[in-house]
């Protein structure tokens, strides 16, 4: 009863909020999905939009302490693409109707580095003249970097703050200035007055989390009046630090995974209920614990996908958590797959077209 009469609601207080995320009974999480989807079906439209995700180099400088690619697991066998393997993989994007392409990489502030990325941007952009939309994904960036990348031709960003609590935060990054909270919200303003349409996101169910924190994340997200959210569940790497932890207490059993799985699904209804207009994007981890997560992503209220295009040689390696889908799949495959996805949740891929948030649109 109490939440068919919350999901009559339009606004919601942080404390409903977190009563939302923290359902657990199967009827109310359907009824709650269902609210969601309506709100994604009046402001967005029932289309999903696809960004070929290209995971160009795994080489990074943070230690996070849940990240497959930390700089400290040296069992990471390190890789970056060739520059016209990159190119290529946007041409397939263009070539089946992507609108956008997501590019991502592990953390680098390197001139190489840096110069590498904007060569690439430039490049892409040529191809069918402009229309590809690109997403950037490559950390902490100074302003003026931002602004290079910008200038090059990306036009939106995406860096998860991953959780808005900073005490949190400190329990799962290294305490020192390279992993620092407060820096990365300083990015997310450099990244805005930069001209990008800025997107943030977390992981939800992390040692520690409340349903609480969460709907605080939601908060910190609408405040910072963001465009687009990229969020999943924190899927356990066994080589990290986290990971062996949550292993250890026990906390990795499929019981928990499923707790994960809902509350991440739980999570993308409740940001669709309360920022509404934003792009939410359905992440792989959702995938990574259950072989239908994706479509009920979808259902829940999410309307962006990012299928893989990565070089099979390389996709192994970009092991941010354990039980990444799609392993053995082609580029081809892995589109079948999500399109079908698309189809069962009732929606429509938004083929050849950008697909940018009706959030950024609106403000302009
Ligand atoms: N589980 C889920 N998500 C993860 N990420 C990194 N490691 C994990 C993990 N073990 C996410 C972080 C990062 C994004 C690129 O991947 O949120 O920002």
């Amino acid at each position: 009863m109490k939440v068919n009469q919350l999901l009559k609601q339009e606004n919601w207080s942080v404390e409903e909020l977190a009563y939302l995320i923290g359902l657990t009974d199967e009827a109310d999480c359907e009824a709650l999905y269902k609210a969601a989807y309506a709100v994604k079906e009046r402001y967005i439209g029932r289309y999903a939009y696809f960004r070929g995700l290209i995971e160009f180099s795994n080489v990074c400088i943070k230690d996070c302490l849940y990240c497959g690619i930390r700089k400290g697991n040296e069992k990471a066998e390190r890789f970056c693409m060739e520059r016209e393997d990159i190119l290529h993989m946007a041409q397939w994007a263009y070539d089946h109707r992507y609108g956008s392409v997501t590019l991502q990489s592990g953390e680098r502030t390197d001139e190489p580095f840096i110069s590498f990325v904007e060569g690439l941007l430039r490049d892409i952009k040529k191809i069918g003249d402009g229309s590809l939309g690109i997403t950037l994904c490559v950390g902490e960036q100074t302003e003026e970097t931002y602004r290079r990348f910008f200038e090059a031709g990306a036009h939106r960003y995406l860096l998860r703050i991953e959780t808005s609590n900073p005490t949190l935060y400190s329990t799962i990054h290294p305490q020192n200035s390279l992993h620092s909270w407060q820096t990365r919200v300083d990015c997310l303003y450099r990244l805005r007055r930069a001209g990008f349409q800025v997107g943030t996101g977390i992981m939800s169910g992390l040692p520690g989390q409340t349903a609480l924190d969460l709907a605080k994340d939601i908060i910190f997200f609408r405040d910072l009046d963001v465009d687009m959210i990229g969020m999943g569940p924190y899927v356990v790497h066994h080589d990290t630090p986290l990971g062996k932890l949550v292993e250890e207490k026990g906390l990795n059993t499929k019981e928990e995974q499923w707790k994960r799985l809902r509350l991440g699904l739980n999570m993308i209804a409740a940001t669709r209920l309360a920022l509404k207009d934003v792009n939410i994007a359905v992440t792989t981890a959702l995938q990574a614990l259950h072989p239908r997560g994706r479509e009920w992503g979808l259902r829940a209220g999410g309307n962006i996908l990012m299928p893989i295009l990565t070089v099979p040689e390389h996709k192994k390696k970009y092991l941010l958590y354990q039980n990444k889908p799609s392993m053995e799949s082609t580029e081809m495959e892995i589109r079948d797959m999500l399109v079908a996805d698309v189809e069962r949740a009732g929606d429509t891929v938004g083929f050849g077209k950008w697909g940018d948030s009706p959030h950024f649109s609106r403000q302009k």
